[in-house]
């Protein structure tokens, strides 16, 4: 990696191209600093058909929409490409044929403009995107060091974040993820994927304290869901028995009383966190942070303990390129470029 500073002249702004392809989202952003001009999305319903991301089909699908995400991204921003600063890419973690896409696209592109190349670790700009300005959105950030809980399709963690760039997992998830509980358990109710969204829609009218399900008992600031998952799916088994049609007749419950357990595990730990580290400016980032439930709960236990909260705008919640941007412009000030020997990597730790 090249550590090259920036020529920067303070009074010019920097713009950055972002590029997102880590799973089954074809995202392209631009930014000026903090604000962000345009953040495309391209979402793949391919994989509705198979109940889940189908990686072959993901890079292929990215492979098609990069060109015609960045060039709109371009247009709504008003920008020409002889005007960017720098191009960030996610590297990791993430799906490595998605990755490699736009990796090879951003590099591509750096070389072929002649300007910076930065890798961004996805996970870590999930935590940046609550530093995203809008010209009309005059929401305030977390100050340091404040805990963020990032919850996502591939991730669970309490992330403690010392700075921009300077951030430390304090607990993860020993086995499946959050959103992961969400969309296995969207599936057990035959609802297509990403069942998450679903569960949120259909729990706005049900009763979460219908059901009962299982809630693990894991050391320290760690999560576990994949037991959850297995007590919902002989529930559900158990009931069908008895009643062939239990899903369809009790579906709002059963999504309240999925939702509200997923919620309950996630907020007890970033209790525990808060009350360990003295630390009460919490955060949530990632997918499962546009879950209204999750949201309420935050703000509700928020208010009870004296936390100042702050949850990212639905767009910046789920993935996105404008985040990848953020976290490029972080990384264009401290000068931490990349060299065209960059790959892409499917594990990366933040
Ligand atoms: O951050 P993200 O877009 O992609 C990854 O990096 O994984 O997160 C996707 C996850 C999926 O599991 C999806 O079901 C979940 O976020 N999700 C939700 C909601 N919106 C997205 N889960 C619960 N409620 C929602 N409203
Ligand atoms: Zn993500």
């Amino acid at each position: 990696m090249s550590d090259r500073k920036p020529e920067t002249d303070s009074k010019k702004p920097i713009i950055i191209l972002g590029i997102e392809s880590s799973c089954d989202e074809t995202s392209a952003a631009v930014t000026k600093d903090c604000n962000v001009l345009a953040n495309l999305i391209a979402d793949q319903k391919i994989h509705e058909l198979y109940g889940g991301v189908v990686p072959e089909l993901a890079s292929r699908a990215h492979q098609k929409n990069i060109v015609p995400v960045v060039d709109q991204a371009l247009k709504e921003s008003g920008i020409k490409k002889e005007e960017l600063s720098a191009i960030a890419f996610t590297r990791g973690p993430g799906l490595i044929g998605s990755l490699l896409v736009g990796a090879s696209f951003a590099k591509a592109t750096a070389l072929a403009l002649k300007i910076p190349l930065i890798e961004v670790n996805h996970m870590q700009a999930h935590v940046l995107a609550h530093f995203i300005r809008n010209k009309d959105a005059k929401v305030p950030s977390p100050k340091f060091p404040f805990l963020c809980l990032t919850v996502s399709g591939g991730h669970t963690q309490i992330v403690l974040v010392k700075d921009f760039l300077d951030m430390e997992v304090i607990g993860e998830t020993i086995d499946d993820a959050a959103g992961e509980a969400f969309d296995k358990a969207a599936k057990i109710l035959g609802l297509p994927y990403p069942g998450g969204p679903l569960i949120d829609k259909y729990a706005q009218t049900g009763n979460p304290l219908s059901f009962k399900f299982a809630e693990p008992n894991i050391p320290e600031l760690n999560f576990s869901f994949s037991g959850l998952k297995t007590s919902i799916l002989y529930f559900v088994r158990d009931k069908m028995k008895e009643d062939n049609n239990f899903v369809e007749k009790n579906l709002n419950d059963l999504c309240a009383s999925i939702q509200h357990t997923i919620i309950k595990i996630l907020i007890d730990k970033l209790t525990i966190a808060s009350k360990q580290l003295n630390i009460k400016e919490i955060a949530i980032a990632g997918g499962v942070s546009a879950n209204s439930g999750l949201r309420n709960a935050l703000i509700e236990k928020g208010k009870k303990l004296g936390w100042k909260t702050f949850i990212p705008s639905f767009e910046y919640c789920t993935d996105n390129a404008a985040m990848i941007a953020i976290a490029g412009y972080y990384k264009y000030l401290k000068g931490e470029f990349v060299g065209q020997d960059i790959g892409a990597t499917a594990r990366y730790k933040i």
